[in-house]
């Protein structure tokens, strides 16, 4: 399958969208005494520990968020202490719970299903305090482990057909999707999952990046077995999702790409039995590059831009002006952050805090897709509940103006109960943020691999939401949600559109004094 035959892409969207006949219908059920482990473990390895008395970066979340950190280091070289707070933060386990279905570890980032299906991974020259390698991350024993000793940066610079960022880092950062530790649950839409979980873990890796002072991007233009065949990963039950390189380096010339042989390293089974969801494996493989002609073409596609047929009301965002944001860092909202379970439908946010959120998430993502700066794949659609300052009603967010359009006016909370697949959250919420796309569009300039890179954006932006609502002491939640119906609920102005995801922001119920 090729990259340009972008039937494979439609055919895994529509196979696994969400209606209310498909999810009454499927049998589907939890099976409990084989859920899978949340952890790669290779029992064989030694684990390198990280240092865990990293000290704070003191960079406030929503500058941070933003990229809007400049920073006066000449050194753009990461330590093993920056490179472990980039990892936390990004992966780490923030808090445990017991559950009467288990034992849950919750991370840094939200993720479907609590079920942690991303993995990391490091590929580093020498550093201060780490020497070159190609490590795993394991962020249960907060350590990582050498699976190749030397400095393999050149296979990720040939890999990536010579990728300026990647070329030029100290050290690249490289997630992985491993399919049956969230198909247990979600079955084949899994593949969606990649890139929400993959996207929220990389809103905090790109926030801590910057508040660390080193440039971090999304690289999606890589050929996959390359990269797939250096970490020594089975592809049928886990792939590389995208590359992350952290800092800057003028260091030349760069290594020589090494040889890769198969490792066949041990890892404990995640289940006593898998189940094999053959649309993602088509899926993933129909959207692999596999030359570097490839990957020069992808890198070369231009963003499809988002229309702003101006033809509603419109109200102009208004975002807190800096001096006035809260302050609270980057490492204090992480900790803090978590999923929304309730919403106080009696609350309200103010159109400040809610501008705030949308100048934060939408200032220009870092990834190799998205160019010139400030492009975006999805467009953002709101379903307003109880925002001061704004009518209830659906509208669509002008981007590019950093307006608000009014598509129709009303109070359509039982409908956003509806759309976000029967659940409270959505009806009881503030606001509820959809991500909707041209998919066809974006095939066209992309091929299959735009179907990765628009899911990814919108974890990648989802995330960043989520952290500029708790940055301001509000709470979110991802939601998932009835495919065709958001769409029907935004036309004729979204007709066309594929839903992509689905955000709820709003105000956990106050605690009942004792
Ligand atoms: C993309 C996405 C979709 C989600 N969908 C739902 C959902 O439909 N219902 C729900 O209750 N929680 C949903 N969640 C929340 C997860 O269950 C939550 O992130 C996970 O349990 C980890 O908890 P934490 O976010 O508090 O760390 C979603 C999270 C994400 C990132």
């Amino acid at each position: 399958m090729n990259n340009g035959d972008v039937e494979a892409a439609w055919e895994y969207h529509q196979g696994t969208k969400h209606s209310p006949w498909s999810v009454r219908s499927n049998p589907h059920f939890l099976d409990w005494p084989n859920r899978p482990l949340p952890f790669k473990v290779y029992p064989k390895i030694e684990p390198r520990p990280l240092p865990q008395e990293v000290p704070q970066t003191g960079v406030a979340a929503l500058s941070a968020i933003s990229g809007r950190v400049r920073s006066s280091r000449a050194d753009r070289v990461p330590d093993l202490e920056a490179l472990a707070r980039v990892l936390f933060f990004s992966a780490g386990i923030t808090k445990e719970r017991e559950y009467p279905g288990g034992h849950v570890y919750f991370r840094a980032a939200a993720c479907t299903g609590a079920l942690y299906e991303v993995e990391l991974y490091l590929v580093s020259g020498d550093l201060r305090g780490l020497e070159s390698g190609v490590y795993h991350f394991n962020p249960a024993d907060v350590s990582l482990r050498l699976l190749r000793k030397g400095d393999f940066r050149g296979n990720l610079r040939v890999a990536t057909a010579v990728e300026p960022a990647v070329a030029h880092a100290p050290a690249t950062i490289i997630s992985t999707g491993t399919y049956w530790r969230n198909a247990w649950k979600y079955q084949a839409r899994t593949y969606r999952h990649f890139g929400w979980d993959n996207g929220t873990l990389v809103a905090n890796l790109l926030a801590v990046s910057t508040a660390s002072g080193l440039p971090s991007e999304i690289v999606l233009g890589f050929m996959d077995a390359e990269v797939n065949r250096l970490l020594d990963v089975d592809t049928r039950r886990e792939v590389s999702l995208c590359l992350l390189p952290i800092g800057r380096s003028a260091e030349s010339p760069l290594p020589t790409p090494k040889d890769a042989p198969a490792l066949g390293l041990e890892t404990i089974p995640l289940s006593q039995h898998e189940v094999e969801y053959p649309a993602m494996l088509q899926m993933h493989d129909a959207s692999s590059l596999e030359s570097e002609q490839e990957v020069t073409n992808w890198r070369e596609s231009r963003p499809v831009l988002s229309s702003s047929a101006w033809a509603g009301e419109t109200v102009r965002l208004q975002p807190l002006p800096e001096d006035e944001q809260p302050k609270d860092t980057i490492e204090q909202v992480i900790l803090r952050r978590g999923s929304t379970r309730r919403f106080d439908k009696t609350a309200s946010v103010t159109l400040e805090q809610l501008s705030t959120i949308f100048d934060c998430a939408t200032q220009g993502l870092p990834a190799d897709f998205l160019a010139p700066p400030g492009a975006q794949l999805n467009d953002l659609y709101l379903i307003v509940h109880s925002v001061e300052g704004l009518k209830p009603g659906a509208y669509f967010f002008q981007r590019v103006l950093g307006n608000l359009e009014l598509l129709k006016e009303g109070q359509f909370r039982a409908e956003a109960y509806h759309l976000g697949l029967e659940q409270a959250l959505s009806a009881e919420a503030c606001v509820d943020i959809f991500f909707l796309t041209d998919l066809k569009r974006i095939l066209e300039r992309y091929g299959n691999r735009g179907y990765r890179a628009v899911q990814l954006e919108a974890g990648a932006i989802g995330g960043r939401i989520y952290l500029a609502a708790y940055a301001q002491h509000l709470g979110a939640t991802g939601l998932t949600f009835f495919d065709d119906d958001v769409t029907k609920f935004f036309s004729p102005h979204a007709k066309d559109k594929s839903a992509i995801f689905l955000l709820a922001v709003g105000k956990p119920p106050k605690r009942k004094q004792r």
